[in-house]
């Protein structure tokens, strides 16, 4: 990570998982609606936000050579749609070390719009209410409030609309990851297509999903995991299926692909089987890589103020 000079501080937001994602029919504006339960992990991208003479963005971490640095990172869109609403004249560099996969469906891009966001609010005290942030959120894209949000949440329309879920307990995860990135729009174009003229029903979370998450009971939650996107994930990719089969024979209760994918989540009963798990898929060769979270974590967050 760089280290800066100046005035900055340092902001991390966390991936997250879909427990639940129900996906309607498209709405004219292109978006689909959906219910979705979104779920933080303790998987953290880490930003570095300092005062600068010029607006500046640099990324660091593993596979991050795909990372653009321009106007096609939502972290540039975020420090302009700041500078815009405030008419600031002030400017920033930021620095985003990844950890979270790059175009794995745990919304790390989403995770940074939502740490550059609170990272500005903070360093340039703007003193942004609750309300006022959600909708520069929403404004950036349809995970990014959910990064402020963290925990655990039902998000409707098109993924921005936020109400909080009770939980009870932790929940350990394995996260299988496969090089090859799938893109947004591709994932939800292929469910559209795959669905061809079928009506789809306006989305709903369902019973078992929110009453599992209640009783804390991670077998429950496991067999209640829910992705409509998964068979057009598996679809455009289909190594995602054999990912998915090797984990649920190695251990794990349940597995679902995150979001709109490639990443392959695995929910497993504890600390013990989640190290199980890990190795197992790592000596399977099927993931390109294997990394393991817990949840519920928070959205994002200060670290540290750095004075100059
Ligand atoms: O909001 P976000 O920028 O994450 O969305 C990326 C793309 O994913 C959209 O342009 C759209 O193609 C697709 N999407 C969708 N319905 C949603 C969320 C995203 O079709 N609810």
């Amino acid at each position: 990570m760089t280290e800066t000079s100046g005035e900055s501080v340092v902001v991390r937001a966390p991936a997250k998982v879909n427990l639940g994602l129900w996906v309607g029919p498209p709405r004219p504006d292109g978006f689909h609606s959906l219910a979705t339960v979104f779920h933080a992990v303790d998987l953290f991208d880490e930003l570095v936000v300092s005062l600068a003479p010029e607006w500046s963005v640099e990324v660091s971490g593993r596979h991050t050579e795909s990372v653009p640095t321009d106007r096609g990172n939502l972290v540039w869109r975020a420090g302009q749609l700041i500078a815009e609403h405030f008419d600031l004249d002030d400017a920033c560099r930021i620095h985003i070390h990844k950890s979270i996969p790059v175009a794995g469906g745990m919304a790390g891009g989403s995770a940074d719009a939502a740490a550059t966001l609170v990272g500005l609010d903070s360093l340039l005290t703007l003193g942004l209410d609750r309300d006022s942030l959600m909708d520069l959120a929403a404004d950036l894209g349809s995970d990014v409030p959910f990064s402020v949000a963290g925990g655990t949440a039902l998000g409707s329309g098109r993924g921005e609309k936020l109400a909080p879920v009770l939980t009870k307990g932790i929940y350990h995860w394995v996260f299988a990851l496969h090089d090859e990135g799938l893109s947004t729009p591709d994932v939800y174009a292929e469910c559209d297509r795959l669905r061809g003229r079928r009506t789809v029903a306006e989305p709903a979370p369902s019973a078992t999903m929110m009453a599992a998450l209640r009783s804390g009971d991670a077998v429950a939650v496991a067999r209640a995991l829910h992705n409509d996107l998964q068979p057009a994930a598996i679809s455009l990719l289909p190594r995602i299926q054999h990912t998915l089969d090797e984990g649920l024979d190695n251990g794990a209760l349940g597995g679902v692909v995150s979001g709109s994918g490639p990443t392959v989540a695995f929910l497993c009963s504890d600390r013990k089987s989640q190290l199980d798990l890990m190795v197992a898929l790592t000596a399977s060769g099927v993931a390109d890589d294997v990394v393991s979270a817990n949840g519920p974590a928070h959205g994002a967050h200060i670290v540290r103020e750095v004075s100059a």
